[in-house]
């Protein structure tokens, strides 16, 4: 029987996707190494930024401050990768939820990778 999936809907949810999502990324030896060898971030402190952020994507909050496309403008990004990250994003969104914040999740995360990929020139070609 196929499970059925909640909503979006509030702080812990976005947690458990946060979570969930950089799990994966940190598996995945593409995109890893952005995070551990060139930006060597430090995940107690990137995953509550990314609760922040998307708090205030999906739900407004006004908690997170900062400017994404500076972090991203000095790493050596492909588009390949971009469509790895949104591969995994949206593998994450759909594995735990399901409703309208759970598709505009997938459309606010696909908005802003194509808009940085125009920004660092990998376009459509
Ligand atoms: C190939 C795809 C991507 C890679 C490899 C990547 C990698 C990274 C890395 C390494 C950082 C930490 C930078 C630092 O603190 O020095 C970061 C920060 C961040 N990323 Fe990405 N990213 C990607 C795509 C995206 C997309 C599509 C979004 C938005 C939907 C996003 C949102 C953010 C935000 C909000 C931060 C925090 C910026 C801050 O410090 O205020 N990233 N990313």
């Amino acid at each position: 029987m196929e499970k059925i999936l909640k909503d979006l809907e509030n702080d812990a949810d976005i947690k458990v996707l946060v979570d969930s999502f950089y799990q994966k990324v940190n598996k995945d030896p593409n995109l890893a190494p952005f995070f551990n060898d060139i930006a060597k971030i430090d995940w107690d402190h990137h995953l509550p930024k990314m609760y922040d952020f998307w708090n205030s994507v999906l739900f407004g909050a006004m908690k997170y401050s900062g400017s994404p496309f500076a972090k991203h403008q000095v790493l050596p990004l492909e588009k390949e990768n971009f469509n790895q990250w949104l591969g995994l994003f949206f593998e994450t969104v759909d594995e735990h939820f399901q409703g309208s914040k759970a598709e505009e999740a997938k459309q606010r995360a696909n908005i802003i990778a194509q808009t940085f990929m125009y920004k660092l020139g990998l376009g459509d070609d």
